[in-house]
């Protein structure tokens, strides 16, 4: 189930994960320099460049962000304009897991609020950061779909219901273990 973010969504290419571990920037951006000649004659190229650039460095540098620009030819603004726009995109590291709280008008009446602080609590980070772990990145959200159980936290892709402030740790322990046990997605 995806998210109705605050930003339009769109489903992207190909997830945000970076899957170039282990390479330098200069290798990265010799990759994107190759893609960007694959592209620069196609129309509508940004958006595809800016899902392959997310992918190889794992979120969109600003210095990755007027690299594009430059070669693509297209106004610096109107590259972080599309960057603002899709709620894909990100310009900060994100963590392995994206954790939203929903602050829908059901969530928010039912203690979204509430929840929101405590996940930020157990977090110890605010809306828009990454744990320093790079395992958590927290978000908010304007409705997933699901008032009816709410207030609602999105996991990554998975929907959690009915959730109280005081269960917030017992909810990110199966995503911190699976961290520690090395079950992490391998990338590509
Ligand atoms: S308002 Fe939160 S799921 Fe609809």
């Amino acid at each position: 189930m995806r998210s109705n973010q605050e930003k339009t969504a769109a489903q992207p290419a190909q997830a945000a994960g970076c899957c170039c571990k282990g390479s330098t920037e200069d290798e990265l951006m010799s990759r994107l320099d190759e893609i960007i000649d694959e592209y620069a004659t196609i129309d509508g190229a940004l958006v595809p460049v800016l899902q392959i650039a997310q992918n190889l460095f794992g979120y969109l540098p600003k210095t990755v962000l007027k690299h594009i620009s430059k070669r693509l030819n297209i106004p610096y603004s109107q590259v972080s304009g599309v960057v603002s726009f899709y709620s894909f995109f990100s310009t900060t590291p994100q963590g392995k897991n994206v954790v939203r709280v929903c602050l829908g008008t059901a969530c928010y009446v039912r203690g979204g609020k509430e929840v929101l602080s405590a996940m930020q609590k157990a977090l110890g980070i605010n809306v828009g950061e990454t744990t320093e772990d790079r395992v958590f990145s927290l978000e908010v959200g304007r409705c997933f779909g699901a008032c009816g159980l709410a207030p609602v936290v999105m996991i990554n892709d998975n929907v959690h219901q009915r959730v109280k402030p005081t269960k917030i740790r017992e909810l990110l322990s199966p995503y911190r273990e699976a961290k520690e046990e090395g079950k992490e997605d391998k990338g590509c």
